[in-house]
């Protein structure tokens, strides 16, 4: 699993313009790095601005095209409408949006004002519409496209201590469906990926106890943690065209949650 040239390379992300919300660590900098070594122009958001740096950094010194990255607070609507404007007329256009970007700060149920939930939207759903607006036409004037939104098992096993990002989510489930449909007609692909407990930096440092890694392992078929790296070749394979026919779908990467 570790032996990357045995990874799968697909032709037609080759130069491809693919812009990734939250790409500076976790999931997003696996995500980034993947499609960096499938040789694709890679743009993305965050607003961590040194560990975007070291990303860059890697995929420079790998020798592979540099990133272009932006610090962009995504819960700042018109600040990230501005930063698409700009990044749009540095590219001929974009070919593939990864939503990635989320926050899974734990609250319980009483915590929760009209204000946090605002926020909790904010950090997991709301962008996610607005970047795929803001992309929208631009992949319709490249004849076609790929967005891929992250959404969570979350919503479907019996999670507790986050109900608004367990209803962000889902929601993110129904907004794909309804995006499909949308943009179809225009060759625009729509797909969510529904991760399980994946072994980020984050995951590590602030919830990865020994008493949940065993719940995870007991929950999983597969008897070990799933990486970040693995989420990213779905998602390589959902922008590819090798995934030309495949739209209105969320696919789960969990290791056999049950
Ligand atoms: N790690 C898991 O176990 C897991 C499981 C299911 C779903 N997910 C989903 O996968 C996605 C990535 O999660 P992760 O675990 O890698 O998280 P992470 O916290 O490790 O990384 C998220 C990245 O997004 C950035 N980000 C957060 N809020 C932002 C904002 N307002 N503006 C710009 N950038 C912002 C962060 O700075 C960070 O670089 C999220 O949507 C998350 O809900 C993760």
């Amino acid at each position: 699993m570790k032996d990357e040239s045995r990874s799968a390379v697909y032709p037609s992300l080759e130069g491809r313009v693919v812009v990734v919300t939250g790409g500076a660590s976790g999931i997003g900098e696996a995500i980034v790095e993947a499609f960096a070594a499938q040789d694709a122009q890679v743009v993305f958001l965050d607003i961590q601005d040194d560990a975007a740096d070291q990303v860059m950094e890697r995929i420079r010194r790998r020798g592979g095209r540099t990133p272009f990255y932006r610090h962009c607070d995504l819960t700042d609507i018109v600040a990230t409408q501005r930063t698409i404007r700009e990044m749009l007329s540095l590219y001929p256009g974009v070919d593939v949006l990864v939503n990635n970007a989320g926050n899974d700060t734990r609250h319980t149920l009483e915590e929760v004002t009209p204000e946090i939930w605002d926020q909790l939207m904010a950090a997991n759903l709301k962008h996610q519409f607005f970047m795929a607006q803001a992309m929208i036409p631009s992949m319709r004037g490249r004849g076609g496209g790929s967005l891929i939104n992250m959404s969570s098992i979350s919503w479907v096993i019996p999670s507790t201590g986050v109900p608004v990002y367990v209803a962000a989510k889902a929601a993110i489930v129904g907004m794909t469906r309804a995006l499909a449909h949308t943009v179809g007609k225009d060759n625009i692909r729509v797909n969510s990926v529904m991760p399980g407990a994946i072994l980020t930096e984050r995951q590590r440092r602030l919830w990865l106890t020994r008493e949940y890694q065993a719940e995870v392992l007991a929950r999983q078929a597969l008897k070990r943690m799933i990486l970040p790296e693995e989420v990213a070749k779905l998602v390589l394979f959902l922008a590819s065209d090798d995934s030309s026919a495949i739209t209105n779908q969320s696919y789960v990467i969990d290791g056999g949650w049950i």
